[in-house]
């Protein structure tokens, strides 16, 4: 099966402008008319991708690890060798630092679990944020009410931006771990990152940064970033679904007990006790997602031969083109920064139509938009609504796209007229 260069000319550079045209021929499920405007929630997937998952299944379909024979030597090595590509991606010092998970949720449990489990303690501090999405909140109220720690949130301020003063006092405090998002779902917020994470580690916390927003649509240093943990999803970069990524300094894995355990995390197991395998397989108990790990390799080629610049650059052109037809839309609400200091994220409210029905409305014209709290519900709380509308954008988002979804927006309000 070829593989070629995702969406240009083999040989080209990467971090060219993107060639969207190109690239929309890469995703078959364009030809059906759709304008997806959800890929904060899943992302669609390139032919590179279903192309390397297939191929595994019809050609080299086995087990890792265990087997002798050619075509399971031929998983193992496609299957290890997402490592790399993911340690290159997030700039990672080893391989030993990139775990394999089913995504953000499962890492962000793994650390709770495995490293929270033995370093937090009664009367410790959590510091997260009103912008973080459930699944970096309720594994530490699991946590903390578990340990009798407990948890403060970082409020936001007018823009939806991070109250910086609120943080700074909440680290006078000493707390055990800070986390939250890099960007938000909900709102497409960028939060400061690198500074909130130098702050973090100077006032003695350790530091998870919660990267299911970023890590598809901007450049991703983890060792400029110096944070202790950092967490993503596959299936929002183009990848599979059921492969995800957490990354942790080689030290504190290397203290951590396991999450799950059985098959091949093992070193060797007698009667009277266990050892664990090396990092990172310690964490990889039972037969993994094979196939999903390869079509996240696959994924991280194709994002690497466009160039993460060329990705955030785009889906700026994108967002500050929505940013301004909905501004232009009367009655409707937009919550958030503006462009610049936010993804290619668009949450907004419509007078007097519930986002539910927008959506619906939406789906007639074949324009697929998310409503409800986007996993969100502390900030929803915050911004006083139940539910907002949101339209999401990717590689592959174009400009007439977003004139359909202002098409739908206009169509709803002329029915609720
Ligand atoms: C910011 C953020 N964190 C975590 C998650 C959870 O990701 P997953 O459902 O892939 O585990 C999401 C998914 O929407 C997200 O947007």
């Amino acid at each position: 099966m070829t593989m070629a260069i995702a969406g240009r000319a083999q040989g080209a550079l990467p971090n060219q402008p993107l060639d969207v045209a190109a690239i929309r021929k890469d995703f078959p499920i364009f030809e059906t008319g759709i304008a997806y405007l959800d890929s904060a929630n899943t992302s669609q997937r390139p032919k590179q991708v279903t192309g390397a998952m297939l191929e595994y299944f019809e050609k080299f379909n086995s087990n890792i690890h265990r087997a002798a024979y050619r075509i399971a030597e031929e998983a193992t090595v496609r299957y290890e060798a997402t490592r790399e590509k993911v340690r290159a991606f997030i700039n990672a010092a080893s391989t030993k630092e990139i775990v394999y998970t089913r995504g953000t949720t499962e890492s962000i449990n793994l650390v709770a679990y495995a490293w929270g489990r033995k370093n937090i303690a009664q009367g410790d501090l959590i510091v997260l944020t009103i912008l973080d999405h459930h699944s970096n909140i309720v594994p530490w109220q699991i946590l903390a009410a578990e340990r009798g720690a407990h948890i403060e949130y970082v409020d936001i301020d007018e823009k939806g931006e991070l109250r910086q003063d609120q943080f700074a006092d909440l680290l006078q405090r000493g707390p055990k771990l800070v986390a939250f998002n890099l960007v938000s779902n909900a709102m497409g917020t960028i939060n400061p990152a690198r500074d909130m994470v130098a702050a973090a580690k100077k006032a003695g916390a350790t530091v998870l940064v919660d990267g299911a927003q970023s890590t598809p649509h901007q450049p991703v240093d983890v060792r400029a970033l110096g944070c202790d943990f950092y967490a993503f999803s596959g299936h929002k970069m183009l990848g599979p679904t059921g492969a995800g990524i957490l990354y942790g300094r080689r030290e504190l894995l290397e203290a951590m007990d396991p999450f799950m355990a059985g098959g091949d995390m093992i070193k060797t197991v007698r009667i009277e006790g266990t050892t664990y395998h090396d990092l990172p397989w310690k964490f990889e108990a039972g037969t993994q997602a094979i196939a999903e790990v390869i079509g996240l390799g696959a994924a991280v080629d194709y994002l690497s031969a466009l160039g993460m610049d060329a990705v955030r650059a785009h889906e700026l052109e994108i967002t500050e083109y929505a940013y301004e037809a909905l501004s232009d839309v009367e009655g409707l609400t937009l919550y958030g920064p503006p462009p610049s200091r936010r993804a290619g994220v668009v949450s907004f409210a419509l007078e007097g139509i519930h986002p539910h029905d927008l959506a619906t409305i939406a789906d007639r014209d074949q324009v697929c938009l998310r409503a409800g709290h986007h996993c969100a519900m502390p900030l929803m709380t915050r911004l006083g609504v139940a539910a907002t509308a949101r339209a999401s954008f990717y590689v592959y988002t174009q400009k007439e796209e977003v004139d359909r979804l202002v098409g739908s927006i206009k169509e709803a309000q002329r029915i609720f007229a």
